[in-house]
């Protein structure tokens, strides 16, 4: 192992996430890893641009192009394997990943949600229905989970978690980015920073 964890981010579109991995990088937050490439199954996706910015690699897969999923998945392994990838971080990336996929990387896939998990997760809870979900409820406390991926949607070990208050006047909106701003783009950075020194030792 070298010396830094090259660390691959998966995004799928605004990539505020990815954003705040790379600005915890250039604080020193992040010195453990390395984000040498971001890959993307939206090539209109923001995150694009942000990772362009950064001098970091892009590549893009499209799902409409794969015959499968499997051959969606070995397209971005094939990227993985190039760039030497010890460390696979889901920010924002709208598809689920299969178990053999899941398994090839065991304890190397990262993912942020945007809730409390085990609340408001698994299948069909992702970006804004997360938190559409969380104000139907009608619950005080939200937040956001950093976890390990495994084959079971939002399933894996929790990293880290950080609870955020709902407010009497949340919409989806409101809620969305107070979640991102006070928990995800402060966990995330901190969990990878944490699992790659794990990894390093
Ligand atoms: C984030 O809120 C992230 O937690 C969520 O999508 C948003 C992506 O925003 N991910 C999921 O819901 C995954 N289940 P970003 O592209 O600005 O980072």
């Amino acid at each position: 192992m070298s010396k830094t964890v090259s660390i691959a981010v998966l995004v799928s579109g605004g990539g505020t996430n990815l954003q705040a991995l790379i600005n915890a990088q250039n604080k020193g937050v992040i010195k453990s890893g390395n984000i040498k490439l971001v890959v993307s199954n939206n090539a209109d996706a923001y995150a694009l641009k942000r990772a362009q910015k950064a001098n970091i690699d892009t590549a893009v897969v499209l799902k409409k192009e794969c015959v499968d999923q499997l051959d969606f998945e070995a397209r971005i392994i094939k990227y993985l394997e190039e760039y030497n990838i010890d460390l696979i971080v889901l920010a924002g990336f709208m598809s689920i990943l299969s178990e053999s996929f899941t398994k090839r990387y065991s304890n190397r896939i990262i993912n942020v949600h945007p809730s409390l998990i085990p609340s408001f997760c698994g299948k069909g809870f992702y970006g804004l229905r997360v938190h559409e979900a969380a104000l139907k409820k009608g619950v005080k406390v939200t937040g956001a989970t950093v976890h390990f991926v495994n084959e079971i949607p939002d399933g894996g070990e929790i990293i880290m978690q950080k609870a955020v208050n709902i407010k009497d006047d949340d919409t989806p909106q409101t809620l969305q980015k107070r979640v991102m701003r006070l928990a995800e783009w402060k966990i995330l950075p901190a969990a990878v920073e944490q699992v790659s020194k794990e990894i390093i030792s």
